[in-house]
């Protein structure tokens, strides 16, 4: 028997003899089509392949494609696990023509395979092809040599496919399997058709034109081929199987249920066992791929799924969380085709095991409050909206459980009252807001939000991607469209943009459109804590709602601002271990070109304190530990030892961030709270430098750092500096300190000598002390001296050795400096009474723009404002003494 395992390599192994590329299965998420929640078929990877916008990997190519197929409120997970088929993981193969082979060579290998490779009977098949392919028709009868009663022309949409309202498209062309008569249903085309004994297994779809808005716009720069077989399908036929869950990939799984439930599968269990063996797949490999539960988005969609497989562990009787205890079961049966789900084994194995035992916590009252408001419901009636969103808001019901729970007693859900319900909800949400007294332009955030939800964030794995405008805003209110030249805000349904929040700056970068659309985004806000508010500048062409823009995030400058994030993890940590416990984060800037930490401590830092931090967190940077990130609840990640800020409003869920070495208890060094962008391990953050410390209020310091680049080139210019200072002082950089110091004593020194030899210079040589420049005026000599820079202190003692030296006689000296005089003059005893010193300095004082002066009448002092009259100042005494004495 062929095991799934093998049909997927003999598919692959073909397609590889045959000269295609085997292509990797692409993500979940799909990476280039923002209008798809999860890739959905095995061409979904290759759309811009196929329009010509990228390039081929090669001409032809294969793949296993992994598919999810859940969205919308609506959708298959209500039938998963009641029918034959209905899956939401699925793998699809298929083989690609990127303008190689066509219509003749697809049919050719699709037929082969089958019938030869996989060795199907070639008389259970049959084909449809699209009523005017008369081509296809011709080929499956010489190819295949089909009689024309099983070549079926179908005229409807169902052999016309495209890859949604917008992209290539073509005819397609099915195969189908017959499982004989014992099987109730009709052919393709017939009345029919819907039962189970026509099976499709192989569309082949001739892609030739482009489609917008369910329009053919244009046809494809060359005709392709892509073709899609479900492996799961294909494995039924070739196992003799009907239903997909009875093939040996399923026959596992519900084997380790079975064994954990302990009780073999029974007619009313077995549905249960199917919803947790399907949900087990899609969950894991969603999370395998960077999905997390959450309550928007993706994350709602795989928090749904789980939940629906939980209720069903419930059903069965599971004492404990069920779905976690499967994970082994699943990466033994997938993990060799699938090694992501190896990798990710402990995260989906963690996760599962959060969700499950949260959600066991309210399971059980939501349940008994159902059973109470259904206890005498039946057949045909329908459950409240009223009841079914309080399951949804307090119990963490999703809609589509509700509708699972009372599938099997014929009740259904009022989906309008669900619907008004939760309407309510949100207006008494803007309510409160608004009450709350903030900023009114928050309305149309409200509208926004309300209508599109939450954008969902794709930037913690990837810093490009696709995104559909669903909102532009111009001066507060929302337009259609923007061209060249406005200044918007642009919101789209998805980002890799990070919005402010948090201390982290928003980030910056580009959009554009194969249109020619270029879009500047100067930055990123996250109003209500959950829109990303792009702000933009058009560059060029016109940007419309609806369109869908390629994002780019400035990714040189995500990774400084990356590095500084994770740096304030890594210091937050090392200040707690060198200063204490009592550290809390008071507050955190982290930019572009800085990080700025604000913390509780009562004293400056000291320079070992510095020095010492600043090892500690070099230290981890340098053991380079990869990053971790996990989903928990507030509670438990407290708990594990997580920082949380004190007073933070956290949701149900929230991100806990561990870096650094594993230290005792295993705890990683930082352990923290946060849901900003981080470096994948420390080492990216290369260098760590904390450039000052200061107080930003009474009990709270701040330190400011530099990592990267950053660090290093101020290092540099410190460095320089210092180079430039030793070139100066003519010494090594090593002891420009010492070189410093001697020159200070040197200079003090020096200070000292030049102000004795002032004094020395106005005693002395020529000065007021000694005789050429007495002059006599009448009867009196004086002496009357302008000296430059001496200080005013030393005026009295040099006008003292005047009188000494002069014997009988007047001394006065007007000392300068900066501009301004200081004024004085000495009279000898002998001359008191004929002239005051006094009046001499007041005479002078005037001229010098000053006003009194005072002493006693052998001595006395003043000043001015002055200095450039020095001159006139002495001659003014001079003045007095010609006058007194004529
Ligand atoms: N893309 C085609 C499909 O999914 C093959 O059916």
């Amino acid at each position: 028997m062929y095991s799934t395992n093998d049909i997927r390599r003999a598919f692959l192994d073909f397609f590889g003899a045959n000269e295609h590329h085997i292509a990797p299965s692409a993500p979940l998420v799909p990476y280039n089509d923002p209008t798809l929640m999860f890739v959905a078929a095995g061409m979904v990877p290759f759309k811009n392949v196929f329009t010509g916008l990228e390039s081929p990997p090669a001409p032809r190519a294969a793949s296993s494609q992994k598919c999810v197929r859940a969205g919308g409120k609506h959708n298959d997970l209500d039938n998963v696990g009641y029918t034959a088929r209905h899956l939401t993981f699925f793998e699809m193969l298929g083989n690609f023509s990127f303008g190689d082979y066509f219509k003749e060579r697809a049919i050719e290998l699709a037929w082969n395979l089958i019938t030869k490779e996989l060795g199907l009977d070639r008389d259970r098949l049959l084909v449809t092809v699209y009523h005017t392919d008369d081509q296809a028709h011709q080929l499956w009868r010489k190819i295949a040599g089909l009689p024309d009663d099983r070549i079926i022309r179908i005229a409807t949409k169902d052999n016309f496919w495209a890859a949604g309202p917008d992209g290539p498209c073509g005819p397609c062309s099915e195969i189908f399997y017959d499982y004989g008569p014992s099987v109730a249903g009709g052919p393709p085309g017939s009345p029919d058709e819907d039962g189970d004994r026509f099976v499709e297994i192989w569309n082949l779809v001739f892609m030739q034109h482009l489609q917008a808005g369910d329009e053919i716009v244009g046809d494809l720069p060359r005709p392709s081929i892509d073709t899609g077989m479900g492996l799961e399908r294909i494995a039924s036929v070739m196992q003799g199987q009907q239903n997909v869950f009875e093939i040996d990939t399923f026959r596992t799984l519900i084997e380790a249920s079975e064994a954990l439930v302990g009780a073999a599968a029974d007619e009313e269990s077995i549905a249960s066992h199917r919803v947790i063996a399907d949900h087990l797949r899609s969950t894991s490999f969603l999370m395998a791929d960077g999905v997390l539960p959450s309550n928007e988005g993706r994350g709602y969609v795989l928090r749904r799924i789980m939940r629906r497989a939980m209720r069903h562990a419930h059903l069965l009787g599971a004492k404990e969380p069920l779905m976690h205890r499967l994970v082994p079961a699943l990466v033994t049966e997938m993990g060799q085709a699938y090694p992501e789900l190896v990798r990710g084994q402990p995260l989906i194995t963690e996760t599962l095991e959060r969700e499950e035992t949260r959600f066991r916590q309210t399971l059980e009252k939501g349940l008994r409050l159902l059973d109470d408001a259904t206890g005498d419901m039946g057949e045909g009636d329908t459950l409240d909206g009223e009841t079914a969103f309080k399951l949804y808001d307090t119990y963490g019901f999703p809609y589509d459980l509700t509708e699972d729970a009372l599938r099997s007693r014929g009740i259904t859900v009022d989906d309008a009252g669900f619907e008004s319900a939760m309407a309510r909800q949100k207006a008494a949400a803007r309510a409160a807001w608004k009450g709350s007294g903030q900023a009114a332009d928050s309305e149309v955030w409200f509208d926004i939000a309300e209508r599109e939800g939450a954008t969902e964030f794709t930037g913690y794995t990837s810093t490009t991607g696709e995104g559909r405008v669903v909102a532009l805003v111009k001066d507060g209110a929302e337009v259609d469209s923007a061209k060249a030249g406005d200044e918007v805000i642009i919101l789209t349904n998805q980002t890799p943009f990070y919005g402010e929040s948090g201390g982290q700056t928003g980030d910056t970068g580009t959009m554009s459109a194969p249109s020619g659309v270029k879009v500047r985004v100067t930055d990123t806000g996250k109003p209500l804590g959950r829109l990303h508010t792009h702000s933009a500048v058009i560059e060029t062409g016109e940007v419309r709602k609806g369109d869908t823009l390629h994002l780019d995030v400035d990714v040189a400058r995500r990774d400084r601002v990356r590095a500084n994030h994770s740096a304030t993890h890594l210091v937050h940590a090392a200040l707690r271990n060198r200063l204490g416990e009592h550290v809390t984060q008071k507050g955190s800037l982290v930019a572009e070109d800085k990080l700025r930490f604000d913390f509780s401590h009562p004293k400056p830092l000291s320079d070992d304190d510095i020095i010492a931090i600043e090892a500690e967190v070099n230290a981890e940077i340098r053991a380079n530990e990869a990053v971790t990130t996990r989903l928990m609840t507030p509670d438990d990640a407290v708990a594990a030892g997580a920082l949380a800020l004190f007073g933070e409003k956290y949701g149900d869920e929230v991100r806990v961030l561990s870096m650094g070495r594993k230290g005792g208890e295993g705890r990683n060094y930082s352990v923290e709270l946060c849901g900003g962008t981080h470096v994948r391990a420390t080492g990216d953050i290369q260098l760590f430098r904390i450039v000052s410390e200061s107080a930003v209020s009474s009990g709270v310091r701040r330190i400011e750092a530099l990592t990267g680049d950053a660090a290093r080139q101020w290092l540099v210019c410190r460095e320089e500096a210092l180079k430039a200072a030793a070139g100066a002082l003519r010494t090594n950089p090593e002891d420009v300190a010492d070189r410093v110091a001697a020159l200070l004593d040197e200079r003090k020194q020096l200070e000292r000598e030049l102000a004795e030899a002032k004094k020395q210079l106005a005693l002395g040589g020529g000065g007021i002390a000694t005789g050429p420049q007495d002059e006599t005026v009448g009867e009196v000599t004086f002496n009357g001296q302008v000296l430059h820079g001496l200080d005013p202190k030393d005026l009295r003692g040099l006008l003292d050795e005047a009188k000494k030296r002069i014997g009988s006689g007047v001394a006065a000296i007007c000392a300068v400096n900066e501009g301004k005089a200081a004024f004085a003059a000495a009279v000898t005893d002998d001359l008191t009474a004929r002239f005051s010193a006094v009046d001499l300095v007041r005479a002078g004082v005037e001229v010098l723009g000053g006003k009194g002066g005072g002493g006693r009448p052998d001595m006395a002092q003043g000043g001015g404002p002055d200095g450039s009259k020095a001159d006139d100042a002495i001659a003014a005494v001079r003045a007095i003494l010609a006058r007194v004495d004529a």
